[in-house]
This record gives structure tokens, sequence and C-alpha cells, in this order.
């Protein structure tokens, strides 16, 4: 009997230092509040973004739900409410597979609502397919999407700064690579379409998020708009939805044990929007709250810049132009480009 117990408390206690040392986050103790402020959640009718929503609210922000599926985000804005008694929630519909849906977003935001304080790029997708656009899923909805959707609203954020820009990634990142012969021919960073393929995908379009924040920094550099990238620790969400059902059967009892729950997994989004005094540490990546290093290529400028350019032209002919238009217009006084 005593053996038995030794090795209940051995298991208890194994479970508690990984937990608490490995799968625990850090917690944003930012008490900022944002009254008069408007923030946009991407795929916040759900998981991390849901949570940041809901905090966002509760801190006073008028908050934006960027989400493609009208039904759940209606409900996700009827939950924001309610928990956070305030009525500043609404929806507006953004499919981030779709660059035209992403360009109507960005017309409808500038025409009806005058501030954008806070941009958090959050969706996120893991699976296989291809977007409106013939883009790989992975690589058109994490990035290609927020990167369209991050330029045509610099102006406005710029109008209102302070305000930062925040990209979700992943730790994944330091995985990815990009593929840039790939990108040109396939519109896509990997080839095929296995499980292991969308995992790839996954990884290389966490890894052109953290790229990203890292060139748009360096282009707003002395700018009143700053821009962080983030692992948001390992989180019990849908992302997981495509994986097959012995996967999934696999996971659930270890997430249901060791993964967070999404308000844990909002803790370093809202530690990047909200903490005062990390705006010259603009570019830089965090988790659990605190600043980290990226991986070798997230590190890399010269391939940063070559992302961006290429992501320009990958752009067909009407948005490249439109953001361009956008984007020249509003950096040319800058003269950063
Ligand atoms: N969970 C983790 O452990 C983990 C770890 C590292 C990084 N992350 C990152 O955290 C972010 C949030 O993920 P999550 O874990 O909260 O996953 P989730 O529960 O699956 O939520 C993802 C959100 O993205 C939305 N989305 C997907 N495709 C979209 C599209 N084409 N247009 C607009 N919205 C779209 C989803 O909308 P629908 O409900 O309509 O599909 C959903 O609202 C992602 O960027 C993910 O990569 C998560």
């Amino acid at each position: 009997m005593s053996v038995f117990l030794s090795c209940v408390a051995g298991v208890v206690v194994f479970y508690l230092i990984l937990y608490y040392n490995v799968f625990r986050g850090g917690r944003c103790t930012s008490s900022a509040k944002l009254t008069g402020k408007t923030a946009i959640v991407t795929g916040s009718n759900t998981g991390i973004g849901k949570a940041t929503a809901l905090d966002l609210a509760k801190r006073g922000a008028r908050v934006i739900l960027a989400c493609r599926n009208q039904e759940k985000a209606e409900a996700a804005v009827y939950d924001i409410r309610r928990e956070s008694g305030s009525n500043e929630v609404v929806f507006m519909q953004l499919d981030l597979g779709s660059l035209k849906s992403v360009r109507s977003f960005a017309e409808t935001f500038l025409k009806t609502e005058p501030r954008l304080d806070l941009l958090i790029n959050n969706a996120g997708v893991m699976g296989p397919g291809r977007t409106e656009d013939g883009f790989g899923m992975a690589f058109g909805v994490n990035h290609l999407g927020h990167f369209l959707l991050t330029n045509l609203l610099l102006g406005r954020l710029q109008q209102c700064g302070p305000s930062r820009v925040v990209n979700v990634a992943a730790l994944l990142h330091r995985f990815g690579s990009v593929d840039f012969a790939l990108l040109a021919s396939q519109k896509d960073l990997v080839s095929g379409g296995s499980a292991w393929h969308s995992v790839r995908a996954y990884c290389n379009s966490k890894l052109c998020n953290v790229l990203f924040s890292r060139e748009l920094a360096n282009r707003l550099e002395g700018n009143n708009v700053t821009c962080f990238s983030l692992h948001p620790g390992v989180i019990h969400t849908e992302l997981c939805r495509n994986m097959s059902l012995w996967q999934r059967l696999l996971l659930i009892p270890v997430a249901k044990l060791f993964f967070l729950d999404p308000e844990g997994g909002a803790q370093t989004t809202l530690h990047c929007a909200l903490q005062e005094g990390i705006e010259p540490l603009s570019g830089r990546y965090f988790f659990s709250c605190a600043l980290r290093e990226v991986g070798a290529k997230g590190r890399d400028d010269g391939l940063a810049r070559k992302l961006w350019e290429s992501i320009a032209s990958s752009l067909e002919t009407a948005a490249t132009s439109h953001l361009n238009s956008l984007w020249l217009g509003w950096l040319g006084s800058l003269m950063i480009l």
C-alpha cells in the first residue's frame, strides 16, 4: 500500500513540476485601461483570440471580432458582451483565405471606424487545402492574409499612434523555412498534401509571421507603430481540428493534463499589446510574457526583407497596386522604402 501511495505521490509531484516549469505560462501584469481605444482581433470567435478579445473588452476597448463565420462570431459577440458587460464588441466579416475579403474588410473598417489602436493578428490554421486565390492554406491564411490586412490598416494605426501590431506566431517557427522558388511556382512553401506537409506548412507560415514582424518593425523604425510576434504556449483549442480521429484521441488526454486553457494562452498576446515600456523591443519575439530569442532563420533580416518583397510581388496585380498606393502614399513621407 505504501509503495502504491509513494508511486501516486511521485507521479503527482512529477506532473506539478512539469506543469509549472514547462507548460504553465506567465501572466500579463499590465493594468492598462483601454476606454476610447479600438482593437481588431482576427479569429476571435474561439480559442486564444476569443479570450484575448474578452480581456480587451473588459478593459474598456471597442473590440472588432474579425472572423469568417458569422454564426460563430455572433455567438462569441454575445458571450463576450455578457461576460465583459461591454456593448462595444462587434463582428466584422473577414476571411483571411480570400484577398478580396481582406480588402473588403479593410475598406469597411476604414469607412466606419475612426480609430485603430491594436491590431491582433491571431487567426491561424493548420490543415490542407488552398485559399480562394490558390495559395497554400497555412501560408495564405496565417501569413499572406495578415500581411495584406496589416498593410491596408497601417495608415490608420499611424494616425492613432502610439499603436501596436501583434502577430501570434508559434515556437514551431524554429522548424520553418522559406523556399522562394516553390512560392513563385506553386504559391506555397511546401509541396504535397499529407498530414506531415500540413505540419511543415504550418511551421513555415509561423516563421513568416516572425519574419514579417521583424521587417515591419524595421520599416517602421522611429515611428509610433510598434510590432511584436509571440509564441502563446501550448493551449487546448480547436487548432488541431483537422487532425485525424486517432490523432485527436491521443492528444486529448495530454491536452487536458498539460495544455493551457485559452485564457492562459492569451496572456503573452495581451502582454505584447498592453505592456508599457516594450516599445524599444519592436520587431522582437515573446513567450510567457517575456522577451525570447527567435530561431536563427527568424533573426535573418535579409530573409525577412526578401520575404516581404516576394510577398508583395506574389499578390495579384490589383492587390499589389492597391497595396502599393496605400503603402507608398503612407511611407513616402518617411522615405524608408
Ligand atoms: N493552440 C496552440 O497550442 C497554439 C500554439 C502556438 C501558436 N498558436 C497560434 O495561436 C493562434 C490562435 O490559435 P488557436 O489555438 O486559438 O486556434 P483555434 O481555436 O483553431 O482558433 C483559430 C481561429 O482562427 C480562425 N480562422 C481560421 N481560418 C480563418 C480564415 N480563413 N479567416 C479568418 N479566421 C480564420 C478560426 O475561425 P473558425 O472557427 O471559423 O475556423 C478561429 O477563430 C493561431 O495563430 C495559432 O497558430 C496556437
